[in-house]
């Protein structure tokens, strides 16, 4: 593996774009700094002080599996950090959040571009970032770990996590599953031009989200322009 480390970037997944051709599997970019991140489909990604940014290239790909499976290693990571009244979970399909009390805040986000047959994988986590900076942003929904932890510890264990795993995606499947905070909850998926309700109840072979509509029929739901949101709030 080789890591590329800069004090500051627009966006280290640009950058792993920018130099495609260059980089050989699983080349790994960190910034302390992003000045322009990228969140899915076009939305902006706040970049703070206190938030760990890096990006991975991952040749031949496939972009649902590689998200499941960076999920259920960067949760899994966060857990081993965070005490056990902070519950660590994956918002369907690429956020991971924490559950306080019932009360949930989304503190990282993993993109993942498909590029030819090539995944640049993005992952920002919020680590220690002020709450006042979500509030000053309009990121009511997001929030931070304060892990005191350094950054490079944590990027360092997910990466390795990522270069030794060797599970199936069966496996990777049945714990994302477990790990998944919708699984079980009335849910609200929103798409593009419509809005339907359901009750998630499991995760397909696939990754999708199964859900079982308000006519006591089933439908799942696919990764791309669609958001899956609780009923009133965030999960
Ligand atoms: P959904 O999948 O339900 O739409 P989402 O609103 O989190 O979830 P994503 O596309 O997964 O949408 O992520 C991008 C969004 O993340 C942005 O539109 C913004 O609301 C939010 N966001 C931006 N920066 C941060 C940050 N540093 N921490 C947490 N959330 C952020
Ligand atoms: C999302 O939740 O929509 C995904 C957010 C991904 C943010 C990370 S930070 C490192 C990498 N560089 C970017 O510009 N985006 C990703």
């Amino acid at each position: 593996m080789q890591l590329l480390t800069f004090d500051t970037l627009p966006s280290t997944n640009d950058y792993i774009r920018e130099h495609i051709l260059e980089f050989a599997d699983n080349t790994a970019v960190f910034a302390d700094k992003q000045t322009n991140g990228k969140g899915r489909v076009g939305k902006k990604w706040e970049s703070p002080n206190g938030q760990l940014c890096f990006s991975m290239l991952v040749k031949n790909g496939d972009p649902i599996g590689i998200t499941h499976l960076f999920a259920v290693i960067v949760c899994e990571v966060l857990r081993k950090f965070c005490s056990k009244k902070v519950q660590v979970g994956i918002k369907w399909c690429n956020d991971i959040v924490i559950d306080i009390d019932g009360n949930y805040k989304k503190i990282c986000g993993i993109l993942c571009e498909k590029i030819g047959t090539d995944i640049i994988v993005g992952i920002g986590i919020n680590l220690n970032v002020a709450d006042s900076y979500f509030a000053e942003h309009g990121l009511p929904n997001a929030g931070s770990l304060h892990l005191e932890t350094d950054k490079s510890v944590i990027r360092d264990l997910v990466i390795a996590e990522y270069e030794y795993h060797n599970k199936p995606f069966v496996d990777v499947l049945s714990r994302y599953k477990t790990l998944c905070v919708n699984v079980g909850k009335p849910v609200k998926v929103i798409y593009p031009t419509r809005i339907v309700y359901g009750n998630a109840v499991d995760i397909t072979d696939k990754g999708e989200l199964y859900c079982a509509d308000e006519n006591g029929g089933y439908f799942t739901v696919n990764s791309g322009e669609v958001s899956v949101r609780g009923i009133t709030d965030y999960v």
